[in-house]
């Protein structure tokens, strides 16, 4: 596995392999897990050589957020990479990808602002952001991102649409634990206790299907349904909870078309996500 750490080790390494078919990435934070690693997987499968990044984004992280304890296991990480035969390593420091006095931002407007944009104003334009720069350094045929975050996959969708990038977006299924929680690094500043709560979130999301199963389609109900869930299970704090069109992330009243219901809550002060797709 080659590792590069610059933008220029980055793109040199692409010239002389420009040959080398199709080339697969799969952006992410480190402290990697089977989430991760089944994107891996799928790029590996679709792809004939598989590029991953591993960059803690400080633009994505609002200033009382986790930026600073967010879990960072570099050489664990790069033993799993290897070891899923994966070719190409970037991990770039911060001054990297932000040289001093970087002014530039790429922002998708409206979509930034739904779901888990509202609650944390100004994430989605440090993910875009940082997404189109890996995006140019890199130079994927396609890109692989869990659906697990799903405004993330819908903002980035359109900000490869809008600007044009050569890029084919590939979404994939969520990495669960035995109990339904949804894999995630941050699922590791959980205590025992919070552990045991957390998978309250999915099992709203079950609660919705199961009542969208039945033939409910108000979503307003099937909301009430979900929060009830969230709300049985008191170490857990809501955020927020809705029904929402996959592509514009707007909220819908009846649910007559595929949609998503998708949860935000605090456990403790760890804030977790879900989503369950709603066929429609
Ligand atoms: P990170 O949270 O490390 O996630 C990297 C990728 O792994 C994302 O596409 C995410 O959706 C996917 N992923 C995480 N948990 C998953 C799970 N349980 N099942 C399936 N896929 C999962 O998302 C980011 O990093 C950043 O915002 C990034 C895109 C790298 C930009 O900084």
């Amino acid at each position: 596995m080659t590792i590069c750490k610059t933008a220029a080790e980055m793109r040199a390494h692409r010239r002389t392999r420009r040959q080398g078919g199709r080339l697969g990435f799969v952006p992410t934070m480190g402290a990697l897990h089977a989430g991760h690693l089944s994107l891996v997987r799928a790029a590996r499968e679709q792809c004939d050589s598989v590029a991953v990044s591993i960059f803690v984004n400080p633009a994505q992280f609002a200033p009382h957020e986790d930026l600073d304890q967010y879990p960072r296991s570099l050489e664990r990480d790069r033993e799993l990479l290897e070891k899923e035969g994966v070719d190409l390593l970037f991990v770039p420091s911060t001054e990297e990808m932000y040289p001093p006095g970087s002014s530039t931002w790429v922002q998708v407007e409206g979509l930034s602002d739904k779901l888990c944009g509202q609650s944390r104003p100004g994430h989605f334009r440090g993910v875009t952001t940082v997404v189109a720069k890996l995006f140019h350094i890199v130079q994927p045929d396609c890109a692989f991102f869990g659906q697990k975050d799903a405004a993330q996959l819908a903002i980035i969708r359109r900000m490869v649409r809008d600007l044009h990038m050569p890029v084919e977006i590939v979404a994939c299924p969520i990495v669960r634990e035995a109990d339904g929680l949804a894999m995630s690094s941050r699922n590791t500043y959980l205590d025992l206790e919070q552990r045991r709560a957390a998978p309250a979130l999915y099992r709203s999301l079950v609660r919705v299907q199961k009542d969208f199963g039945g033939g409910e389609r108000n979503a307003a109900r099937l909301i009430g349904a979900g929060k009830g869930t969230i709300s049985a299970e008191p170490s857990v704090r809501l955020d927020y909870f809705e029904i929402v069109d996959p592509q514009t992330l707007d909220p819908l009243t009846e649910v007559d078309r595929p949609a998503l219901a998708a949860v935000a809550a605090f456990v403790g002060t760890t804030r977790l996500i879900d989503n369950l797709a709603l066929p429609g």
